[in-house]
Formats: C-alpha cells, sequence, structure tokens
C-alpha cells in the first residue's frame, strides 16, 4: 500500500474532529474523500502533508510512519504533492510560469542547466494544456483554470507519486473542472500516480473515482 493511514484521531480545542479514521491508497489509484463543509477533510490532507499533529494513530507512506512521536517525517523525494485550493496564493505573481518551474527543476538539480530546465518546463506546461502563447504569462494573467493547471505542472517537476488535491476545482467553471479532472485521469492511467481528491461535489467524486471515502461526524467510511 503506497499510504495508510490507521485510527488516526484529531480534536480542536476538545472538539472531536477525526475519530479513529482508517484510510488506505495504492500505487495509480484514484481514490475520493468526500464530505461537506467542515467534516475535516483539509484537517485530514494537512495530518498527511505534515501541517497538523495527529493526536493518535498512525500514517505510512510506502511503509515508513509520516508522522513518529510527534515529528513529520515527509516522503522522500517531495512523493507527496499538494495541490491547493486556491492556485493564484501559491503561484509568486511576479514570476512567469515558465519561471515558476523551472526553479524547482534547477533547486532540486533535475535539470542540469537553465536551457534544459526550459525545455522541461514547456514540456510540462504543454502536457497541461497551456500553449507557448501562455509560457512567459504571470499568474495575473491567467484565468483560475489556467493557474491550477500552471501549478500542476510545477508539482510534477519533481515527479511525485501521490497528488492531494484538496477542492482544487471547486473554485472553477464547469469546463476548466473537467479539464483538471481529465488532467488527473491522464496522469493515473499513463503515469500510475496516484490521486486523492477531496471533495464536497458528490457526482464529481461519482463521477471519476474508483473508491471513494465518506468524511461524516469524524468518521471515515468506505463506501
Ligand atoms: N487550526 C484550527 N483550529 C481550530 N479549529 C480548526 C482548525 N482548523 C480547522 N478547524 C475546525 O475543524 C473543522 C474541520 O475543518 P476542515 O478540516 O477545514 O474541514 P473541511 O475541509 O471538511 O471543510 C471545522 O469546524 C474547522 O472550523
Ligand atoms: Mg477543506
Amino acid at each position: 500500500m503506497m499510504l495508510k493511514a490507521d485510527k488516526v484521531t484529531k480534536a480542536y480545542g476538545g472538539k472531536r474532529i477525526l475519530q479513529d479514521a482508517s484510510f488506505h491508497i495504492g500505487k495509480g489509484e484514484f481514490v475520493s474523500i468526500m464530505g461537506t463543509s467542515g467534516e475535516g477533510k483539509s484537517t485530514f490532507a494537512r495530518i498527511i502533508c505534515g501541517t497538523v499533529r495527529p493526536d493518535t494513530g498512525s500514517i505510512s507512506f510506502e511503509g515508513t510512519p509520516l508522522w513518529h512521536t510527534g515529528t513529520y517525517h515527509p516522503a522522500s523525494n517531495y512523493a507527496i504533492q499538494l495541490i491547493p485550493q486556491q492556485p493564484f496564493a501559491s503561484l509568486d505573481p511576479r514570476q512567469t510560469i515558465t519561471a515558476a518551474l523551472m526553479e524547482p527543476l534547477l533547486f532540486h538539480k533535475i535539470s542540469r542547466s537553465r536551457s534544459e530546465a526550459q525545455a522541461r518546463a514547456h514540456e510540462l506546461l504543454s502536457q497541461m494544456h497551456l500553449g507557448p502563447e501562455l509560457f512567459s504569462r504571470r499568474p495575473g494573467e491567467l484565468s483560475g483554470g489556467q493557474a491550477q493547471r500552471a501549478l500542476i505542472a510545477r508539482s510534477l517537476t519533481l515527479t511525485p507519486k501521490l497528488l492531494i488535491a484538496d477542492e482544487a476545482t471547486s473554485m472553477l467553471d464547469v469546463s476548466s473542472q473537467t479539464d483538471i479532472i481529465n488532467i488527473f485521469r491522464t496522469l493515473v492511467e499513463k503515469e500510475h500516480i496516484s490521486v486523492l481528491l477531496i471533495s464536497h461535489d458528490q457526482p464529481l467524486v461519482e463521477s471519476v473515482s474508483q473508491r471513494i471515502y465518506q468524511l461524516s461526524h469524524g468518521k471515515l467510511m468506505e463506501i
């Protein structure tokens, strides 16, 4: 199993958000967590990504605990990437989208030269259906859907194994939403990346997921 959560519990100031939540996702699986607003979906995503500490329970990635004695140990090689709800908040407004992708490629020495990084950036942007006319644009010159696709392209620079999309399409119009969901589908089918889609949108979740969990009153149940 790629990611496995076992009996995770979390309370905020005495208010129980997650109660013995267990969950798993395998390689190349498209799994969703559904639930109405305020049920704790983002809290669960943040526990996986290390920004919220669970009270009890265990979470492991490829057999290695992510949380151990209260400390988060990130999966190696940035294997887990979060796609947030608000793409514009995660992109530098002064940077072109090509530069936004070249930065991690050069910083992590994935590309050996600026020209190689630029070529890889353009390749990833094209894969996300962002054409050459958009390569030099800054976030302010993009639609929400285009910005979200640029952000997905940026997360792919680090060849993640698991993408967590926390309401990543809920700010978008229906056609941009379909675009992004189709991109996730292709990543699952062609690259065997795992996608965890977190959404309150039941028809959307039911149309794309291989398995679905429902989060309700702190309980995470497979349906
Ligand atoms: N840092 C925090 N401190 C206190 N309460 C929080 C915090 N983060 C979230 N909550 C509360 O926990 C509940 C679940 O929040 P959240 O995980 O964001 O739900 P969802 O993503 O399903 O809408 C909400 O009632 C929210 O107000
Ligand atoms: Mg949320």
